[in-house]
């Protein structure tokens, strides 16, 4: 119980101090739809700037991309999103509700686990038909559900005013395939070489069936997304090498190894696109304490690439067709496929092949959300609660609040003064309401690593105090100090 209720706080707390608010909620709110608040977006913004930084600033072989969200319809025929994005639901006969089917437990297994994001339906039906024993998780009910049935994942949008080309599009379900689709113009733009990777942080969407805890699993979500094109033949090693690395980007932010694991996908899982598949999971306090997926590497051989080749073959039928995938079949792979419009030509092997892709695909929102559980602490002070959130302090939303002691003696001038400095540097806050001890507390809440005080000596010594938000810790440091022990500190 311990952990639900931790959940519970980590959500109170985001509302109470403007981290995340339900979207529309003066409206009654849109279920699974969040907002994140002043502190949030600089929380989020320091997660996706932390992954840049490791994924693309500090690689020679990696560059970056933002991609369109809304892309030509035949990317979705080709990547296999129009026709196997889908989860096998069945609908309850007494209650209406529609369930994943893969998600659905037994009535003398209650703690059946729900590890699958998606699964291609076809590997879907062949393992879960048998309903007689499952048990309706909204009215209870045991065995009352329907034939299952493929329910489609993407968002359907219109573009356009007029009637006659009006067209149908998808809001995208994952970033990736804006990678896929630009291959050709990074590698004509720039000088990047196989083993190269192309990098983009973007917002998907998925018609989820089952939203989850919080900003966990939502329809509207933020991923962070790595195409790593390889030679065949070398795809085994790259895929260690990005497990790996992407593993230890979370412990080096802060998360603890204990609530981190690494979970093999098995074959029947598989999404339609992938060989294999490595999830990175956390132990998020949901229910009994359920490991959940952060983010999936997967090896996606040289399928999308090969499928685009057959999308751009099939274009005259899809103006034939209206634009009605549904009616489009796609064309056969040419014969000399290998040497196709997406393929690369290696220079000093001189030979020419599709590249195989491995994929470390991040979720923005459920990374943040785990960065919050996981530095979230209570602590009793002399007799009273501190709540803290011990981020790391390159992902802290604020750096440094900056105090006067009381707001006379000149004091609030000399802590505006260090607060417009050290604002050229990072986030700072300056806060002169109320007692001083009140002003941590609240800092303390919002993850701030560091509060200044300026106070009386400061106007005999020019130093200030600096204290520390885990161990409450004060040293005193010279203000023509103070910029640089903080950069340092911070790492920014
Ligand atoms: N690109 C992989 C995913 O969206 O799950």
């Amino acid at each position: 119980m311990a952990k639900i209720t931790k959940l519970d706080d980590i959500v109170s707390l985001c509302k109470r101090r403007g981290f995340i608010f339900q979207s529309s909620e003066i409206y009654g709110g849109l279920a699974s739809c969040y907002d994140y608040g002043p502190l949030g977006v600089e929380l989020k913004n320091n997660v996706k700037k932390a992954w840049w930084k490791a994924v693309v600033q500090m690689r020679d072989d990696v560059v970056g991309l933002d991609s369109s969200i809304l892309m030509h319809p035949l990317i979705w025929k080709a990547s296999g999103h129009a026709d196997k994005f889908a989860d096998l639901i069945a609908e309850c006969k007494k209650c209406n509700t529609r369930t994943r089917v893969d998600h659905l437990k037994e009535k003398t297994n209650q703690s059946a686990e729900e590890h699958t994001e998606h699964i291609a339906i076809n590997s879907a039906i062949a393992g879960a038909q048998d309903l007689s024993n499952k048990v309706c998780p909204n009215c209870g009910s045991v065995g009352t559900f329907t034939e299952p049935m493929p329910f489609k994942l993407m968002f359907e949008t219109r573009m356009g005013a007029n009637i006659d080309d009006s067209m149908t599009l998808y809001l995208r379900p994952e970033t990736a395939q804006g990678i896929f689709a630009n291959f050709a113009n990074v590698l004509d733009s720039t000088r990047v070489k196989i083993p190269f990777g192309i990098a983009q942080i973007g917002k998907s969407f998925r018609n989820e069936v089952t939203t989850k805890a919080f900003i966990f699993r939502t329809r509207e979500f933020e991923q962070a997304e790595l195409e790593f094109f390889c030679e065949p033949g070398t795809d085994e090693k790259w895929y260690e090498h990005w497990k790996e690395a992407r593993f230890n980007w979370y412990i080096d932010l802060g998360l603890n190894k204990q609530n981190l694991r690494f979970r093999e996908h098995d074959t029947n899982e598989l999404a339609h696109y992938a060989k294999s598949c490595v999830d990175i999971e956390y132990r998020f306090p949901f229910g009994s304490g359920d490991w959940q997926e952060l983010e999936g590497v997967a090896n996606r051989t040289d399928y999308d690439l090969r499928q685009h080749q057959r999308g751009m073959r099939t274009l005259n039928s899809w103006y034939e067709n209206n634009g009605d995938l549904t009616k489009i079949e796609l064309k056969e792979e040419a014969d000399n496929y290998e040497k196709g419009p997406l393929s690369y030509f290696d220079n000093e092997k001189k030979k020419r092949y599709i590249p195989y892709v491995i994929e470390p695909s991040a979720g923005i929102d459920r990374s943040t959300l785990a960065f919050l559980v996981d530095a979230y602490d209570e602590e009793e002070v002399r007799g009273e609660k501190r709540n803290l959130l011990k981020f790391h302090p390159v992902l802290a939303p604020v750096k440094v609040a900056i105090f006067p002691l009381v707001k006379r003696d000149g004091m609030p001038d000399i802590a505006h003064n260090i607060a417009n400095d050290l604002k050229k540097y990072f986030n700072c806050f300056y806060d002169e309401k109320g007692a001083v001890g009140r002003r941590y507390r609240r800092q303390d809440e919002a993850g701030t690593p560091f509060c200044i005080t300026v106070d009386g000596q400061t106007l005999e010594d020019k130093t200030v105090t600096v204290r520390d938000r885990d161990s409450m810790d004060q040293i005193r440091i010279s203000t023509d100090q103070l910029r640089n022990h903080l950069r340092e500190k911070l790492d920014v």
